[in-house]
């Protein structure tokens, strides 16, 4: 596992989204959060179809069984719903929380806008308690605003 600084990996994701022309930028993407940051034990992207959220690319140890989340649903339909970031720093304590893995201790959902309108998230367990702090909520949202136009 490498370690980066929030710049550094900013630098890594533009450079894949303006020189990848490629279907894959959404994985690859996907794949440098994963890798970068040892505290994102799961990275996924959620899609939004109609009044639902459809499981995009992941990268985890674990395949979920939310591969469909109504919007309003969980930690990820109240983000899609609010078009806010949400950070829950203890899942179980979330009465929203819909529970993917038993390791899952945090986790943060960032909306991914077009024009103002939710057109996905970035979801994002952690197995540390209060794993997201100031830095990656600026840092996450920079990249769903880098991601946006390729959705
Ligand atoms: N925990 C999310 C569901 C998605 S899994 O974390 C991958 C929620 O409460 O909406």
């Amino acid at each position: 596992m490498i370690f980066l600084n929030y710049r550094i990996v900013e630098q890594k994701i533009k450079g894949i989204i303006t020189k990848n022309k490629s279907t894959t930028i959404l994985q690859d993407v996907i794949d440098v959060l994963y890798e970068s940051f040892e505290k994102y034990s799961w990275v996924g992207m959620y899609l939004v179809e109609g009044n639902v959220l459809i499981l995009g690319p992941w990268k985890g140890k674990q395949a979920t069984q939310h591969i469909k989340i109504r919007i309003g649903k969980g930690v990820c339909g109240s983000a899609a719903q609010s078009g806010k970031t949400e950070v829950v720093n203890e899942v179980s304590k979330d009465s929203r929380y819909l529970s993917c893995f038993l390791s899952t201790r945090s986790e943060i959902v960032v909306p991914i806008k077009k024009m103002n309108v939710v057109v996905g998230e970035i979801d994002i367990d952690s197995d540390k308690l209060t794993a997201f702090n100031k830095s990656d909520i600026i840092f996450l949202e920079k990249v769903a605003d880098m991601l946006s136009q390729h959705i």
